[in-house]
């Protein structure tokens, strides 16, 4: 296919970046810019930047950047022409293009043809169902009497298949399309020689990719046979794969993104019920639990889901598992649960559209509350089935990313069960110890609020902790400088010249070290290396007092971990061991008490950017963090 340049003119004077890529990922306005979660990647911050001004977007978290045209190709994994071709669409355009000949098709690469093989069969299907006698009088007929509009029948582009063995493939080998692609494209099987239609005396469901392309159809039986499946579905091909798609979500990103949330159900006709009932902002996992795929589709544009459940107890304790993977994307998960033997098509139709999104208004609930009230009933009877209930629950509540978060359902969870909170906590650190140590190579998850929250005295005497073994790390560093500042460590160089570039980035905390270190690069400056006796000779009582300390005594530096430094006699020998642990073991002690202040500051911030910006703050310092207790050997705790 070839688009004139007049055409390719025309469609790049109409783009708008902001609309064209707003069409896949859910943009926030942040001054001149717009910014938003990388499609690219799984982070939990937004790095992902759209410069209206500049025409261009650029991920900093892949690296991926360009213009609109690039954008929709990298999202879709689409050539130049076909990216063109989709936003032709999307703004209205008609392009020129050169008709296609049999050649033409010939030279396609595969996926291409797959593309067109299954745009003609999604037409074919479309036009048997309103068209044929057939089709009018067996799949119209079953559409209407399951309440299905025309209207709606159109959106979804619904179609049927005949009930003969191969009219959809004689019909297509009659219009030239090759028949490998037609294979290919999942449309007909092979068997004994014989070629049959996949599809057969069944209502279509045509599957559509984000460009509202079909890519694959599920195909529903029209009577109550049992030996036969109630779908038949497309299998995986180039075009079409399973776990990286979701039924609807064509016609619902639009509902999704100005909804903020996504309804997710089980079946092709739950999401032609809710749209039916006015609820838009629809999709279906086709039956399964959503992938990691599915989930990144969604979070494209929000972060809310409301899973929809078919009123099953035993069905529903059964699907609840996969739900820890949609929380551990950072997704929000809700839940709405329909009365017994009732799914959300079934429901929908039965009540009314008006009562049923009342319904789902006051029906909806979130997933760990849900979760909590499913398993309560049991478990407020049967004391080991308590112990196991808490253990699930704080299992999904261990999965949520986002700490804030996590201790509000520790708190909820704490009312529904009856259970101290103090216990959920220690149960959920547990999990949290429990899983960083299975993978040591992961920055440590965020600390918990609620430890840092739990008690105002706990919570003084942990600052004081840390500032007071700040000091005692201050005071080592000093020590060192003033007694061995002149003592060679390695060849060439000397203990002070160490102490100070490794000190550079630091600042001492305590005002009294912090003068006399002062003292010492101010001498330092005028060219005087000083000692001791220097200070002794020069200042004030306090320092003076300190100094004499320092030279007289030996410390015992203690750390948190409860680990002893142990010194051996002649400590001139390890000065090189000596300054190197202090030096390390003040960073990490700083580290902590900001990583302290930040959790405080972030517990009293209200502003969800501000919030964010402390979060990965608070990252950053994890991974200092973590990197310097690698370096002691030890395991840093939380
Ligand atoms: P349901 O049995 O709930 O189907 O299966 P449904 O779409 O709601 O259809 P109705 O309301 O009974 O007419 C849920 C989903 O599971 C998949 C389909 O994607 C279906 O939409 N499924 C089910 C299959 O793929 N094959 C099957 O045989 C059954
Ligand atoms: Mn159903």
């Amino acid at each position: 296919m070839k688009i004139s340049d007049e055409s390719i003119r025309e469609i790049k004077a109409r783009i708008d970046i902001v609309d064209v890529i707003g069409d896949f990922v859910s943009l926030k306005k942040s001054g001149s810019s717009y910014k938003a979660l990388s499609p690219f990647t799984n982070e939990k911050t937004p790095s992902f930047f759209v410069s209206p001004a500049k025409e261009i977007y650029k991920c900093f978290s892949s690296g991926k950047g360009g213009d609109a045209i690039s954008f929709v190709m990298e999202m879709e994994g689409i050539s130049y022409i076909e990216a063109l071709t989709y936003l032709a669409k999307k703004y209205g355009i008609q392009i020129e293009t050169k008709e296609e000949t049999d050649e033409d098709i010939q030279r396609q690469n595969e996926r291409d043809s797959i593309y067109i093989i299954t745009n003609f069969a999604n037409k074919y299907y479309i036009d048997t169902l309103w068209e044929t006698k057939e089709g009018q009088s067996i799949g119209l007929t079953y559409f209407k009497e399951r309440g299905f509009t025309d209207e709606v029948i159109r959106k979804f582009e619904l179609g049927y298949s005949l009930d003969q063995w191969d009219a959809f493939y004689k019909e297509a080998i009659e219009k030239k399309y090759d028949e490998s692609i037609i294979e290919k494209a999942g449309m007909i099987i092979k068997k004994d020689q014989k070629v049959y239609d996949r599809f057969r005396n069944r209502v279509i469901f045509p599957i559509h990719n984000l460009t509202g392309k079909p890519i694959a159809f599920g195909a529903r039986i029209l009577t109550n046979e049992k030996n036969k499946p109630k779908y038949v579905n497309s299998p995986e091909t180039l075009i079409y794969h399973k776990s990286e798609t979701l039924y609807g979500l064509y016609q619902a990103r639009q509902a999704i993104r100005m909804n903020e949330n996504c309804y997710l159900v089980e079946g092709y006709t739950d999401v032609i019920g809710l749209h039916l009932a006015g609820v838009e902002n629809v999709v279906s996992s086709s039956g399964t639990s959503l992938t990691e795929g599915q989930i990144k589709l969604i979070k494209r544009y929000t972060d809310n889901i409301t899973i929809l459940f078919d009123g099953d107890e035993a069905g529903i304790k059964a699907s609840i598992r996969g739900i820890d993977m949609i929380l551990a994307s950072g997704l929000n998960v809700r839940t709405v649960i329909f009365p017994d033997g009732e799914d959300p098509d079934s429901y929908a139709r039965k009540i009314g559209s008006a009562e049923f999104k009342g319904y789902l208004e006051s029906n909806v609930q979130d997933f760990i509350s849900f979760k909590a009230e499913l398993f309560a009933r049991d478990a407020l009877k049967d004391p080991i089935k308590k112990a196991q209930t808490i253990k699930d629950i704080v299992q999904s509540i261990s999965k949520i990313p986002d700490p804030v978060l996590r201790s509000i359902y520790i708190k909820e969870t704490s009312g529904k069960l009856r259970i101290d909170e103090s216990v959920l906590i220690a149960e959920l650190n547990k999990i949290l110890i429990a899983e960083r140590n299975k993978a040591k190579n992961l920055p440590p998850p965020l600390p918990d609020i609620e430890l840092i929250e739990k008690s105002m005295d706990v919570q003084q005497e942990a600052v004081h902790e840390v500032e007071e073994s700040i000091k005692l790390q201050e005071k080592e560093s000093i020590r060192l400088l003033i007694n061995y500042g002149l003592n060679k460590i390695e060849e060439e160089h000397h203990l002070y010249e160490f102490l100070l570039k490794e000190l550079e980035d630091v600042e001492f905390q305590t005002p009294l070290y912090s003068e006399i270190y002062k003292i010492f690069k101010d001498q330092l400056k005028e060219g005087h290396i000083i000692d001791a006796d220097y200070y002794i000779q020069n200042s004030p009582p306090e320092i003076k007092n300190e100094i004499i300390d320092l030279i007289t005594q030996r410390y015992e530096i203690s750390d948190n971990w409860g680990n002893k430094k142990i010194y051996v006699p002649k400590e001139e020998e390890l000065l090189n061991r000596s300054a190197y642990e202090n030096i390390i073991r003040l960073k990490h002690k700083i580290i902590k008490k900001l990583l302290d202040d930040n959790m405080k500051e972030m517990k009293r911030l209200k502003d969800d950017d501000e919030i964010e910006r402390l979060q990965k703050v608070n990252i950053e310092l994890n991974k200092i963090k973590v990197e310097l207790g690698k370096k002691l050997g030890i395991i840093v705790g939380i």
